[in-house]
């Protein structure tokens, strides 16, 4: 096989009129598709059901993108059994034959890159710029991921003994269950899905109840790729009904789960318990919150430092693991740095992401009151500077908001609010910063900006994070360039994107033969 060195794809210029219009005439196209039903799909059969989860644009509530339909405890399991079935046969095709498939999708989606953006637009309410990033994380995932298998199906290095043949390869794991997040609901979808594909385990994918129409379109592209039947199976439907099912079937061989902190912790109790008849100890590969932050220094730049913390908190509304919702700043710029961050927060409109507004609705009804509630408890341990109330529109719109003067131990300094609120805190001296910033239970992603070498070197070994960045924003790592995944309750330490991150879909056989 011929193939390229890996490079991410690049993000799409919509200042470029003729982007500009292509995406115009995506979300066009797209917006006439809208309402249509989905089949879930077991062994390559597409099956409708009575009951369906509906996908509602947040921006436009009485907007229905799609209905999905619904899977029941029955059907669950006739998708385990289907993905146990194909594994029989999927784990010996070779690696580079399983990579073709993730090549073949890769293109599939560049080729449609503005169409999946614009879905991402109705669906979840992404801005044009956060739904082609979203677009292009998914091929960076499929081109990384193959490439990954191909090297991983090498000879691997072991030290030699004279007489004796030994070797080491990575094989798969069996049936793998894949829960993935709303909120990069074709990225991480798609790169959780594909790198336990890639690696030769079976999939039962529940996609996230905001987001299945996504996810079946992508579903329905693996098929067109060619996957075999069984080899991914689709399976939308609730936690409580089939969620725990999955988890808890005893010929699931391992759980990668990406959401919040509580669902994880769940998952990984109830993996624990072996049930009836399960012959394995059970691997979860979760990614979960973060509480992450923006450290500045007396020498930095302010008006740098603040666009940088302006749009890792408020980018795709703050509903991303990754965004910086704490501000930690040295009292010697505390002012300033705060005024351009008022400034700057005060010029983001809110509105439809069809018309591309740089902050759109957050995901759901739940979320909207969640986020309000935040919006309350930060206004009574700070001070509001900017936003704190609903916006105007007919989703779920939140002004995006600046709480100022919070102290360390509060709570919007301490809980995920997956929401645009923004806490901000004065330090006395860079080390208490780095105290403070270290003061989470999480450990997800992080920036220092500062131009004192010194600081730089006593961040990168103190700051306690997975992501951390220096002089920049702490949002949009690049697959392949910044390896995604946190620390403590963030997750079980794995690197998305990452060398590492197929071996967490593999075990190591080591075959050793007597000359
Ligand atoms: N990988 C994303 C980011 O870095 C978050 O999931 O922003």
């Amino acid at each position: 096989m011929t193939m390229v060195e890996y490079r991410n794809e690049p993000f799409t210029d919509f200042k470029q009129e003729h982007n500009r219009q292509a995406m115009l005439a995506a979300l066009e196209s797209v917006r006439a598709r809208l309402g249509r039903t989905y089949p879930l799909r077991i062994n390559g059969r597409k099956i409708m059901t009575d009951r369906s989860i509906v996908s509602v644009n947040p921006g436009r509530v009485k907007q229905i993108v799609g209905y999905v339909a619904q899977a029941d405890a029955h059907l669950a399991n006739q998708a385990i059994a289907a993905a146990d079935a194909a594994f029989r046969d999927w784990q010996h095709v070779a690696p580079e034959v399983r990579a073709g498939y993730l090549f073949k999708a890769a293109a599939l989606i560049r080729r449609r890159k503005f169409e999946f953006s614009a879905w991402l637009v109705y669906e979840v309410g992404k801005n044009w710029a956060e739904a082609d990033a979203d677009v292009a994380e998914a091929i960076d995932f499929l081109e990384f991921y193959g490439r990954e298998m191909i090297r991983l199906a090498q000879p691997q290095p072991l030290t030699p003994l004279p007489g004796e043949d030994n070797r080491l390869t990575y094989i798969p794991l069996g049936v793998g269950v894949v829960i993935p997040p709303w909120n990069f609901p074709l990225a991480i979808m798609a790169g959780m899905t594909c790198a336990a594909l890639v690696a030769g385990n079976t999939v039962v994918l529940k996609p996230a109840s905001a987001s299945p129409v996504i996810a079946a379109q992508f579903v329905e592209l693996m098929e067109e790729a060619g996957l075999p039947a069984g080899v991914l199976n689709f399976v939308p439907g609730s936690g409580g009904e089939i969620g725990d099912l999955l988890v808890d079937h005893p010929r699931t061989r391992f759980v990668s789960f990406t959401g919040s902190r509580d669902v994880g912790l769940r998952i990984n109790e109830r993996i624990a318990r072996p049930a009836a008849g399960q012959i394995w100890i059970k691997r979860l590969i979760a990614e979960m919150g973060g509480k992450d932050g923006i450290v500045v220094d007396s020498s930095a730049d302010p008006a740098e430092a603040a666009d940088a913390i302006v749009a890792s908190a408020f980018g795709f509304q703050g509903q991303k693991c990754s965004a910086g919702s704490r501000a930690i700043i040295h009292q010697d710029l505390y002012e300033e740095v705060l005024r351009h961050i008022v400034e700057k927060t005060k010029q983001l409109t809110v509105g439809l992401p069809e018309e591309n507004h740089p902050i759109g609705p957050v995901i759901d009804e739940s979320a909207y009151n969640k986020i309000r509630e935040y919006m309350d408890i930060g206004a009574g341990e700070g001070h509001l500077v900017a936003g704190g109330d609903i916006a105007e529109g007919d989703g779920y719109y939140l002004q995006p908001t600046v709480i100022a003067d919070v102290l360390p131990n509060a709570r919007i300094m301490q809980e995920e609010i997956f929401g645009p609120v923004l806490a901000v805190c004065k330090a006395d001296d860079f080390k208490q910063s780095v105290d403070i910033f270290n003061n989470t239970e999480y450990g997800l992603t992080g920036s220092v900006f500062s131009r004192n070498r010194e600081h730089l070197e006593y961040a990168r070994r103190h700051m306690h994070c997975g992501n951390l960045y220096f002089n920049r924003k702490c949002t949009g790592a690049l697959v392949g360039v910044h390896p995604f995944g946190g620390f403590n309750m963030s997750g079980t330490d794995s690197k998305a994107g990452g060398r590492d991150y197929l071996l967490l879909f593999t075990q190591a056989k080591l075959v050793s033969e007597k000359w």
